[in-house]
């Protein structure tokens, strides 16, 4: 969960080492990536994401050692034996935004006759000889992760960023594009590439594993509405996009490319996987369901219970059939007071491995730790999905839970940020 909050350097900064180190008290022993950082300069999907190279790598290393010694100091001296830290490693392609917040500087995976038309600028297609060096980058970041002390790391393959626009490159020729084997080369070279660098090291991957079209917000309601193909992209093959569903019914089906990329993970020894879906950026309400929009988002086109559903039944299908993967689910959050029921009783029904926190660890750190000693479960602190630690990043600021968390519910920006929102719903006619 990443906060938007780092020195313009790449290092964490006291905001960022309060996270790690509510996570660490939190009760959870599998830390999945922390939060992306990015492997070089270009990447960073803003000027204050982490940044992990030979300068910044002891900052990182002393951050996690924050977290370790939080969940010591809380569940006792040898309760970080069974600790599981790994760090999330990325690239932000199309995404990226390194140096100024609101001033894009896409590097994509290939063209996409929709999403490029977001960037009036243009959009720079990252050459075969770039990504050949990326590989190397992302082996480089690998092993100073290593070195700092992490388990394992998560070659990011979601939500719109690099890793998971090559997964969909169709229509890009050469090694990294067209056929699937072809758009899964780089992800292999990059896991051959830290298996070399930093011997010892886990490999996981976070994995969008199923996709939309992008959508928009319709003029008329701001309500969200799937953009339509243009004509001359009828065919599969003429759109990128990875293992993109036209409707529920065909969620199955899209399932095919997803179900690909684990038989080919399966066979280089990577069994750690953390299912997602879909985007932030253009299919929001899929990636993470939520009642209130972000600031750059449009109101719920669905129940966002439908949203949780989705991803909860993309990761019970890919279990059945990838047994000995392990499987993390994500988008509980918008499940609020009936997260834990519907998590216990996911894993003991074998749907999933593990259930991810993404929101709620925001808005509830310690709700683990409540719900694993049988405490009374603080209503206050339920994330409401708000959207709010989302809006802040898009208006520039530090994300955090501004709404449910008293340290920055205290903040001057926390009244931009909700006057943002109160903003957004008046125009749009749902708050008169
Ligand atoms: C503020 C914020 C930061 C996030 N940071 C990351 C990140 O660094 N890496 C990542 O893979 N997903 C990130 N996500 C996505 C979440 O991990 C998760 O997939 C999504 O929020 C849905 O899960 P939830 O319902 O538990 O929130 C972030 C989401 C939010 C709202
Ligand atoms: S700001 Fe807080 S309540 Fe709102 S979505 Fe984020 S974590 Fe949840």
């Amino acid at each position: 969960m990443e906060g938007w909050d780092g020195t313009r350097d790449g290092e964490p900064s006291d905001l960022t080492r309060r996270r790690w180190r509510r996570f660490g008290a939190g009760g959870a022993k599998l830390m999945w990536g922390g939060e992306a950082v990015a492997v070089r300069h270009d990447g960073r999907a803003n000027p204050n994401q982490l940044l992990i190279t030979p300068r910044t790598v002891a900052a990182i290393a002393s951050m996690r050692g924050e977290l370790v010694a939080a969940h010591r100091e809380r569940f006792g001296s040898n309760a970080d034996g069974d600790l599981y830290i790994g760090l999330q490693l990325t690239h932000s392609g199309r995404y990226a935004r390194p140096d100024v917040y609101d001033r894009p500087a896409p590097l994509a995976a290939c063209t996409h006759p929709l999403l490029d038309r977001r960037f009036p600028a243009g959009v720079r297609v990252l050459s075969d000889a770039e990504l050949d060096t990326l590989v190397d980058d992302f082996a480089a970041a690998a092993r100073l992760a290593r070195d700092a002390g992490f388990r394992f790391v998560d070659v990011k393959a979601c939500h719109g960023y690099l890793g998971h626009e090559l997964l969909g490159a169709r229509t890009r020729t050469g090694p990294y594009g067209g056929a699937l084997e072809n758009r899964t080369r780089f992800l292999q070279r990059v896991i051959a590439a830290i298996r070399a660098a930093a011997p010892g090291l886990e490999i996981g991957v976070r994995l969008s594993a199923f996709d939309t079209m992008p959508y928009r917000k319709r003029a008329r309601d701001h309500v969200g509405e799937p953009e339509t193909r243009p004509p001359d992209a009828r065919t599969p093959d003429a759109m990128p996009g990875f293992g993109v569903a036209a409707n529920d019914d065909d969620l199955d089906a899209a399932l095919d490319e997803a179900r690909g990329v684990l038989r080919l993970l399966d066979g280089l020894g990577v069994r750690w996987i953390c299912v997602t879906g879909g985007s932030p950026y253009y299919n929001p309400h899929v990636q993470r369901p939520a009642l209130f929009p972000p600031l750059d988002g449009y109101e719920p086109p669905e129940d966002p219970l439908r949203g949780v559903w989705r991803q909860i039944r993309a990761t019970a299908i890919l279990k059945r059939e990838y047994p000995r993967m392990v499987l993390v689910g994500s988008a509980y959050s918008y499940l609020q007071e009936w997260l834990p029921h519907v998590a216990q009783h996911n894993v003991r029904e074998g749907l999933c491995d593990f259930v991810g926190l993404g929101r709620i660890v925001l808005s509830y750190p310690d709700l683990p730790a409540d719900v694993l000693s049988g405490a009374p479960l603080k209503r206050a602190s339920f994330c409401r999905t708000f959207s709010d630690c989302t809006t802040g990043p898009r208006m520039g600021l530090a994300s955090g839970c501004y709404p449910l968390d008293a340290f920055y519910a205290a903040r001057p920006e926390a009244v931009r940020i909700r006057d943002a929102r109160t903003d957004a719903r008046t125009v749009a006619g749902i708050d008169k």
